[in-house]
């Protein structure tokens, strides 16, 4: 079957929360409420302390907690992690601009038939699925050569700054601590991690006066290496789940939010585990957040690493990169059911 990028066109949330206070049946979901198992309280995931790693007094003490977070959570919260604070505030201050912007401004950036980047909404395969209440702009960032600016915002002005390659070069370190707690050839580190690629989400969740019906983000893990996530205002949103049920995660003030990705899970043979997460909205303000995935080359094959497969077998299969990608955005998001599909 041939395969193409891309999501059917679907309303502009943003302007659909602006005109009306009805929330169309499209997007009232009958899994968002409160459920059974549903817990109020946030979760405590492990604090990795990224300047610990810098120093050579702690760095072997913080690269166990931190292969511990990856087995035991897949989740973690990255604090000191050295990217300046002008920085990521100017990035928050750049997207909240971006979207602030009128519908037509950023129309001009709408996503086109079998392509995934640019100004819309992911995953939408059929007519009739039920859809989150979220608009989102995704672009490839890294490296230069799978950039397609024709997306990238022009206005505000500074906006391609927040693009640039600090965070890429962030999540190549952590990659590297976690392939050495793994005893991974480093040679996987230049291979499948150095020069792979990076892009961006950024998403915007509209206030919802029915938020307890709606969810921002269906339930999902994602489809990279690794993913590292700004909070943009201080609106909580992201549950991850735990035991089968959901927990919210409070971000510390500055944090990244970081977890394994689905092709960690299949190189790592299954080590560590991607693990399913989703956004609920809030009834009056609006949520932003910024998601940066990092994955391998688009040739590269993603499958088990040979070192790990070693008297356990293959447990997932192995396919390009390329295909890989084009499987998971040709189907709607139901949790880790993408990933089922990969294994043995
Ligand atoms: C994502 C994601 C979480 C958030 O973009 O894949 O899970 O907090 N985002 O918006
Ligand atoms: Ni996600």
């Amino acid at each position: 079957m041939e395969l193409t990028m891309g999501s059917l066109p679907v309303a502009n949330v943003q302007a659909l929360a602006a005109a009306s206070r009805d929330v169309p049946e499209r997007y009232i979901r009958p899994e968002a409420g409160a459920h059974p198992g549903f817990a109020d309280c946030g979760v405590d995931i492990p604090v990795i302390d990224f300047s610990r790693f810098l120093d050579p007094d702690s760095s072997r003490d913080e690269s166990s907690k931190l292969h511990l977070a990856c087995q035991n959570w897949g989740f973690f919260q990255l604090i000191n992690h050295t990217v300046p604070k002008e920085v990521i505030e100017k990035m928050k201050l750049d997207v909240r601009e971006f979207f602030q912007l009128p519908l037509e401004e950023k129309r001009q950036l709408a996503q086109v038939t079998g392509d995934v980047q640019g100004y819309g909404q992911l995953f939408v395969v059929s007519k009739d699925q039920k859809l989150d209440w979220a608009d989102v702009l995704y672009l490839n960032t890294q490296p230069a050569p799978e950039r397609c600016l024709r997306f990238w915002p022009t206005q505000p002005l500074t906006f391609r700054q927040a693009c640039r390659r600090t965070l890429k070069n962030l999540a190549d370190r952590l990659l590297e601590i976690m392939a050495k707690n793994l005893e991974l050839n480093p040679d996987v580190v230049t291979d499948k991690f150095k020069v792979g690629i990076q892009s961006i989400r950024f998403n915007y969740y509209p206030p919802c006066p029915q938020a307890d019906k709606v969810l921002g983000f269906s339930q999902h893990s994602d489809a990279d290496l690794i993913t590292l996530v700004l909070q943009v205002n201080q609106v909580q949103g992201l549950q991850i789940k735990r035991s089968g049920e959901w927990f919210p995660v409070m971000p510390l003030p500055g944090a990244f939010i970081v977890n394994v990705g689905d092709i960690f899970e299949i190189l790592s043979n299954g080590r560590y585990k991607s693990i399913e997460h989703r956004v609920v909205v809030n009834t009056e303000r609006e949520r932003l957040s910024i998601a940066t995935f990092h994955s391998p080359q688009s040739h590269a094959m993603i499958g088990p690493l040979q070192e790990l497969v070693r008297g356990s077998g293959a447990r997932y299969k192995t396919v390009n990169h390329e295909d890989f990608m084009k499987l998971f955005f040709s189907s709607k998001l139901d949790g880790k059911s993408f990933l089922d599909r990969m294994r043995y």
